[in-house]
């Protein structure tokens, strides 16, 4: 892989301490997720193991190592959320998409995750899609709210 991008960003984290961090995050923002062969890329650059790199890239829960949607869906699972209908919600997304949760649609647009309690638990139950954070959603709601970030 021959990506200027990726270089710069490996170049500019070179003498910074915790720099693995860093150029994962920033590599994780470019691509939305860690691409096996980019991976392999910032390890033989860095001559870092690539199994120390999968290590951390599975320890942090924000590192992807499959394609992520351009939108994340959180729908939350806590309690209060589970009372007014979060797993109502999950599966109407479900239905809608065609995915579960920790999928992403396949046209890359949206990725399903579950939540436990952002501590908004007056407003349940909740959805936050990207970081939008959407009240007192319906099943309704969730379709209306899966179209208009379609566009
Ligand atoms: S349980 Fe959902 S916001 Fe608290």
């Amino acid at each position: 892989m021959n990506d200027e991008k990726l270089l710069k960003i490996i170049e500019k984290y070179a003498d910074e301490e915790g720099a693995l961090l860093n150029i994962l995050l920033e590599t994780q923002k470019k691509y939305n997720y860690l691409p096996r062969e980019v991976l392999s890329k910032i390890s033989s650059e860095r001559n870092i193991p690539l199994s120390r790199l999968y290590s951390v890239a599975t320890f942090f829960k924000n590192f992807s190592l499959t394609p992520r949607g351009k939108h994340t869906i959180h729908v939350c699972m806590g309690t209060a959320c589970q009372i007014w209908g979060g797993k109502k919600l999950v599966d109407k997304v479900g239905e809608d998409l065609n995915i579960k949760p920790g999928e992403t649609t396949e046209d890359l647009n949206f990725t399903l995750e579950t939540i436990n309690c952002p501590g908004t638990c007056g407003l349940a139950p909740v959805v936050m899609i990207d970081s939008e954070i959407h009240a007192k959603v319906s099943r309704n709601k969730i379709s209306s709210l899966i179209k208009k970030y379609k566009k």
